[in-house]
Order: C-alpha cells, then sequence, then structure tokens
C-alpha cells in the first residue's frame, strides 16, 4: 500500500538523508564515550561532540559553545530551565509567570513546581494566541525569579514576542525562557539579541533524530548555573549528567545548519503552499477558519476548524491518503478538548472540529492536497 502524504510535521519530521548520512559513523566506528578522554576512542568521540555544539552554539547566537547543554529532547530541556532554575533561585522568590498555551512539557513541570512551593502565574492569549505584554508587565512582582513564554505554538503556529518579552524579563533582572521547539530550525533566533536566558530545542523538530535535543544556558550577563535534576557523573558542567548520545548529537548539528541554511526559501515555498491549502478550502466552505496569527505564524502550520465536521472523523475517512492530527499530537491520549484552542476563545465544540496540518520538506502539490480535503469535508457532511 502506498503511504497516505504525511501531513503532521509540527509533531515529529523525518531525518534527512544528509544528516543520517553524517550520523552513520558514529555507530559502529566512531563508537568511543566522548567523556573517556584518555584515549583515541573517545578524543574522537569528544572531538565531533565539540565541534557539534560549535555549530549549535553559532547557529542559535550563543556567546560559547558551553552554553548548550544536551539532553534528550526538549520536554527534559523544559524539565532542566524550569525546576532547576526554580531549585537555585527560589532564595530569591518564588514566582513563575507563563501563559495558559504552553505545552504540557512546560504546564505539567510547572504543576509539579507548585508542589515544591512555587506560584505560578499563567498568562491568557487573545483570540491570535498573542501574549499581551502589559498584562505581563503587571504581573510581576518582588519575588518573580522567572518568565516561561514559548517561542512558537506547537497547535496554531503563533509566534510571540521573545524579544520584547525578554527586554521586559531583563529590565527586571528576571530569567526568560523559551520552549522554542516548534522555532529552531524554522525561525531565525539569537539568543543574545532577542535576550533569552534559558532556551529549549529537539532535533526531530528539524529533521534530525528522535531523542536529541538541548538547553541553551546563558553564561553571560548573567552567568547562570542550574541545579541539575537528574544525578551521576557530572557531564555537561554538572547540569545534564549522562553518557553523552554522540550519533544524535552529531545528527543535530547537521539538521540546524541544513535547516538554517534552507530556511528562507523553504519557508517562502511552505507559506505560500498552506496559504493555497487554506484559501481552497476556504473557498469551498467558507466557513472554515484559520486559527493562530494571520501574519505572525509559523510558515508550515495551518491550524483550521470546520464547522460541523469533527477532526476525528474526517482523519478517519481519509486515513489512507493524508497524516494529520486533531489539534496536537502530543496529547493524543487525552480527550478533553485543547486548552490552546480554548486559550483562544473556540468553544468545545468548536476544538474538536479543528485540524492541524503540519506541512515539511516533502510536501508537494498544495492543491492536491486541498482536493483531497474538500473531498472528505463534503463526504462526511452528506452522511
Ligand atoms: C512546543 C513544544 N514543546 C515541547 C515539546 C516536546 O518535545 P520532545 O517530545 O521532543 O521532548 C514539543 C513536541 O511535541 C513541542 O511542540
Amino acid at each position: 500500500m502506498e503511504m497516505p502524504i504525511y501531513l503532521d510535521h509540527n509533531a515529529t519530521t523525518p531525518v534527512d538523508g544528509r544528516v543520517l548520512e553524517k550520523m552513520l559513523p558514529y555507530f559502529c566506528e566512531v563508537y568511543g564515550n566522548a567523556s573517556s578522554i584518555d584515549h583515541l576512542h573517545g578524543n574522537k568521540a569528544k572531538q565531533a561532540v565539540d565541534a557539534a555544539r560549535q555549530t549549535i552554539a553559532k547557529a542559535l547566537g550563543c556567546r560559547k559553545e558551553s552554553e548548550i547543554v544536551f539532553t534528550s529532547g526538549a520536554t527534559e530541556a523544559n524539565n532542566l530551565a524550569l525546576i532547576g532554575a526554580f531549585r537555585k533561585f527560589r532564595d530569591k522568590g518564588n514566582h513563575i509567570i507563563s501563559t495558559a498555551i504552553e505545552h504540557p512539557a512546560v504546564l505539567d513541570t510547572l504543576a509539579y513546581l507548585r508542589g515544591e512551593g512555587a506560584e505560578i502565574t499563567l498568562l491568557p492569549v487573545d483570540s491570535f494566541g498573542v501574549v499581551d505584554l502589559e498584562e505581563l508587565e503587571k504581573a510581576i512582582k518582588k519575588e518573580t525569579i522567572l518568565i516561561s513564554v514559548m517561542f512558537a505554538n506547537n497547535e496554531i503556529g503563533t509566534i510571540q514576542p521573545i524579544k520584547e518579552i525578554g527586554r521586559i524579563a531583563k529590565a527586571k533582572g528576571i530569567l526568560f525562557h523559551t520552549d522554542a521547539a516548534q522555532a529552531v530550525g524554522h525561525e531565525k533566533i539569537n539568543v543574545y539579541e532577542m535576550n533569552i536566558d534559558l532556551l529549549s530545542f529537539s532535533a526531530h523538530k528539524f529533521y534530525g533524530p528522535k531523542g536529541i535535543g538541548g538547553l541553551f544556558v546563558r553564561s553571560y550577563a548573567p552567568l547562570i548555573k542550574l541545579a541539575p535534576i537528574s544525578f551521576g557523573g557530572g557531564h555537561e558542567k554538572g547540569m545534564r549528567s549522562g553518557t553523552l548520545n554522540v550519533p544524535g548529537i552529531v545528527g543535530m548539528a547537521e539538521a540546524l545548519s541544513l535547516a538554517n541554511k534552507e530556511m528562507t526559501t523553504e519557508n517562502k515555498r511552505l507559506k505560500e503552499a498552506a496559504e493555497l491549502i487554506c484559501k481552497r478550502l476556504q473557498q469551498a466552505f467558507p466557513e472554515i477558519k484559520l486559527n493562530g496569527h494571520p501574519q505572525l505564524r509559523l510558515a508550515h502550520n495551518l491550524s483550521l476548524t470546520i464547522p460541523g465536521v469533527e477532526a476525528k472523523a474526517l482523519i478517519h475517512k481519509l486515513k489512507n491518503k493524508l497524516s494529520f492530527s486533531a489539534g496536537s499530537a502530543c496529547s493524543t491520549v487525552k480527550v478533553e478538548p485543547s486548552h490552546v484552542l480554548k486559550a483562544i476563545g473556540l468553544s468545545d465544540d468548536e476544538t474538536f472540529q479543528t485540524i492541524r496540518l503540519g506541512l515539511g520538506r516533502a510536501t508537494q502539490h498544495p492543491e492536491r492536497i486541498a482536493d483531497v480535503l474538500i473531498e472528505g469535508i463534503k463526504q462526511l457532511r452528506s452522511n
């Protein structure tokens, strides 16, 4: 059977063939432990890790490569950023500000920190999913030690005013963390220019392998050292113990280099494709609504509410032709309405009538994709 067209690139992306090629020698040939620097096998692995760290640091605008802490992905990076910062700086205050539309890797970690004595304020967002900067300023108090606002939302694609949020945090001496899992490799990022102190990312969101990611931890103005959340050999400057995933790290660096190099052309292509799909669908069904900000959004994401059509039913109907998700693929185990769609003002019914299309490098013929969707919607509506 021919595989359906993959349209879930916000959930994950395939490993780029060029990335895989770079990774392969690090499984069976250069297999040393990057911490075993007394011998050549370990040294070779360490050299590869050092080079990859340098590439990633440069791509994100870091001052030093040591500002990159490798983790298993954005979930762990978010846990380390939030729990590590809270435990390290709780003597300065216990208040953390975040938003109602964060990924569960942030929201659930914050809920956990409540149990450790943290006070959490979750800011609302407007109907486009954007945080109000005045609300943010109002929420700050003398106990505030950390602001955590995601770079781009995984369900509706809205991009936040990151630089301005960072400026507000900096002016008050508060740390600023951003979950950039959906933005790294898709949007231009410079952590210093954008006043970011901590930034989480995951390689599989930008055509790298799964199970590898990282956290940028600023080392200058201010120098940040987080409390570890796991314990062991003291790797990654004591912030994240555990043998380094050398093939994953090498692959992530290559994936990020390629994504950054191809970003401008690829974003233009995907924006046009997404616009075409949206326009064609709305021509057929004018009541279809695009969620998220019309301009400040990820080029490859489309969140669409189709009144009268259950997202799950449409996914099922088209499962041999298209692979896409309802709301967020990250929470398919839950049957509750999406907290993100609720936060931008959708009713429970509308949240269940919302699909997410995540376009990507292999996406071609957007008009055909739109036509398949139109046909599926027509069939469901005629039932
Ligand atoms: C915004 C955001 N944060 C965090 C994550 C978690 O990433 P990972 O599952 O790679 O740890 C995801 C992935 O779904 C995401 O979209």
